[in-house]
């Protein structure tokens, strides 16, 4: 009988620590076809985010972030550089391959307006999971299942023009989290809320994609929103200015308004959809 001991080459590639989260090395991207009439977006941006953190891309308007984000997600290619998901490299990956991965491994949240008006909220969150190719039996109770754990069980049946920003967003969350993917994108998520609903709506992102071990990437201009992250992310002229780890403020990142629950008082994986 064969004998082997435990080895790097032994481990599955998604459990050897290189190979895990979102990695990016010198990325740089222009805008433009022509060289000359080209806009620097970002200048050669290194990062490294770990399976399940939070992590808030801050900086002035125009210094990148949402270049970032598009290019980490793999919704734009990078001039140069590369970025690796799980140890693959996103442009190895056919325009197919990478559809798909958005679909299944990445979740997204934008500003508004990125719920289909015409369906009910509970279709809206089963969306990912059709085109994912699950068949409605099965997407459709998963939808309804996250909607109800976000609290949202009482709106399935709404339409987005018949839902308040706050409860809005919070549905775009659902549909980001549904597929329990390894990333949720957020690009200024709380960017068209009140301060007290953009602190809830970062108490249910945080808290959900900590329950579910999703990597959180949220853009933001708002420092309270920032203050939910593990770690910031300031960027400049399309660098990264600096990097600040303030998960040992703990005070800081889970202190939210009053009515909101902390954001380390994540709810158990169970207790999310699976
Ligand atoms: N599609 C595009 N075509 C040409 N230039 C672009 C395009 N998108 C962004 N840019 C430019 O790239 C730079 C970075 O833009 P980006 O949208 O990433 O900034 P941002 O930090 O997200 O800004 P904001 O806070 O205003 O959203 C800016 O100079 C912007 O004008
Ligand atoms: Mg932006």
């Amino acid at each position: 009988m064969k004998h082997t001991s435990p080895t790097r080459s032994d481990q599955r590639p998604d459990q050897r620590p290189d190979q895990q989260g979102l990695v990016a090395r010198d990325l740089v991207k222009s805008y433009g076809p022509r060289r000359a009439d080209r806009v620097p977006a970002l200048g050669g941006v290194d990062l490294a985010l770990a399976p399940g953190e939070s992590v808030a891309v801050m900086g002035p308007s125009g210094s990148g972030k949402t270049t970032l984000l598009h290019v980490l997600s793999g919704i734009l290619a990078p001039t140069s550089g590369w970025v690796r998901w799980q140890g693959r490299e996103l442009s190895s990956m056919s325009d197919r391959e990478r559809t798909r991965l958005r679909r299944t491994d990445f979740g997204f949240v934008f500003q508004s307006g990125q719920l289909l008006p015409e369906l009910t909220a509970v279709e809206n969150v089963a969306l990912p999971l059709l085109l994912a190719g699950q068949s409605r039996a099965t997407a459709w109770p998963r939808a309804e299942a996250t909607l109800r754990s976000l609290g949202l069980g009482d709106l399935s049946t709404r339409r987005p023009g018949a839902l308040s920003g706050g409860q809005a967003q919070r549905v775009a969350i659902a549909r980001a989290l549904v597929g329990s993917p390894g990333v949720v994108f957020a690009d200024e998520p709380t960017g068209a809320l009140d301060s007290h609903t953009g602190q809830q709506v970062m108490s249910t992102l945080t808290q959900h994609c900590a329950a579910q071990g999703a990597t959180l990437v949220v853009v933001t201009h708002d420092a309270a929103v920032a203050g939910w992250c593990q770690r910031l992310v300031h960027m400049r002229d399309g660098l990264i200015e600096r990097l600040e780890d303030q998960s040992a403020r703990a005070g800081r990142v889970a202190q939210p308004a009053p009515s909101v629950q902390p954001a380390h008082a994540a709810q158990p994986a169970e207790a999310i959809v699976r």
